[in-house]
C-alpha cells in the first residue's frame, strides 16, 4: 500500500489538533502540527522585541529555526498564536515553511503508515495532490467556550467575549490575507464539530479516511 497522506486543516480552535493526534495514534501516522512553525516565527518576534508587520525581521527568524524551536512548550500560549497569524501572512515567510512542510510529508518514517499534517492552507498549497483532506470547523461561539475551558484548566484567567473577538480577529486575518488565505481544499470532507464531540468526530473522520484508503490498518480502536 502507498503511504497514507492526509491533510487537515481548518478555523483556530475548530478541533484539528486533536483530530490530527487521534487520528495519528489509531492509524500509526507521523503527525505536524504546521502552527507551531508559525508559532515558532511569532514567538520569536516578540521575544526579540519585533514590529510583528516587520516583514524582513519575519523573513530572518523563518530562515534561521532549527528544530528545537518547535518544542518550546511556550508556543501554545493565546499571544503566541495571534502573532503566529501576523506573521503567518507574509508570502516570503510561507514559502520558507513550506520546504520544510513538503520534506515532512516526502519522508513518512521508516514503520509508520504515512503522515498526518495540520494547518490552514495543507489540503490546497502544500499537499494539493492529498488523498484525503478534511476540513474542521464550528461556530465562533463554540469554538470560543472550547478556548476558554481549555485556558482555564491550565488555571489561566480569562473572559469568555476577550476570547471570543480573539479568535473573530485570527479568523478574519487568515481568511482574507493574500497569501493562501484559509478555506477548504476542493474535494474536501467538511466536518462540522460545533455538536459533536471527540469519539463522534474521530468515527466519522475514520470512515472517510478508510473511505480513501480501504487497506489502511488500525494500530488501536
Ligand atoms: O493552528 P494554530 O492556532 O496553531 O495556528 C496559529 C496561526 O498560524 C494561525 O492563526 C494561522 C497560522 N497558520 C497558518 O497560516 N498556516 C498554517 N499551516 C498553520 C498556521
Amino acid at each position: 500500500m502507498s503511504p497514507i497522506i492526509i491533510a487537515v486543516d481548518g478555523t483556530a480552535a475548530a478541533g484539528k489538533g486533536t483530530l490530527a493526534r487521534n487520528l495519528a495514534r489509531i492509524y500509526h501516522l507521523s503527525h505536524l502540527d504546521t502552527g507551531r512553525l508559525y508559532r515558532a516565527v511569532g514567538f520569536k518576534m516578540l521575544k526579540e522585541g519585533k514590529d510583528l508587520a516587520d516583514r524582513e525581521a519575519a523573513v530572518s527568524i523563518a530562515n534561521s529555526l532549527t528544530h528545537e524551536d518547535f518544542d518550546n512548550p511556550a508556543l501554545r500560549n493565546e499571544d503566541i498564536g495571534v502573532a503566529a497569524s501576523h506573521v503567518a501572512a507574509f508570502e516570503e515567510v510561507r514559502k520558507i515553511l513550506l520546504v520544510f512542510q513538503r520534506s515532512f510529508a516526502d519522508q513518512p518514517p521508516a514503520g509508520m503508515q504515512g503522515v498526518i499534517i495540520d494547518g490552514r492552507d495543507i489540503g490546497s498549497i502544500i499537499l494539493p495532490a492529498a488523498p484525503c483532506k478534511i476540513f474542521v470547523t464550528a461556530s465562533l461561539e463554540v469554538r470560543a467556550e472550547r478556548r476558554l475551558k481549555e485556558l482555564h484548566q491550565k488555571g489561566i484567567n480569562c473572559i469568555y467575549e476577550a476570547i471570543l473577538e480573539d479568535i473573530k480577529a485570527r479568523d478574519a486575518r487568515d481568511e482574507t490575507r493574500k497569501a493562501s488565505p484559509l478555506r477548504p481544499a476542493e474535494g474536501a470532507y467538511i466536518l462540522d464539530t460545533s455538536t459533536l464531540g471527540i469519539e463522534e468526530c474521530v468515527k466519522k473522520a475514520c470512515a472517510y479516511v478508510e473511505s480513501k484508503y480501504p487497506e489502511a490498518r488500525k494500530h488501536i480502536e
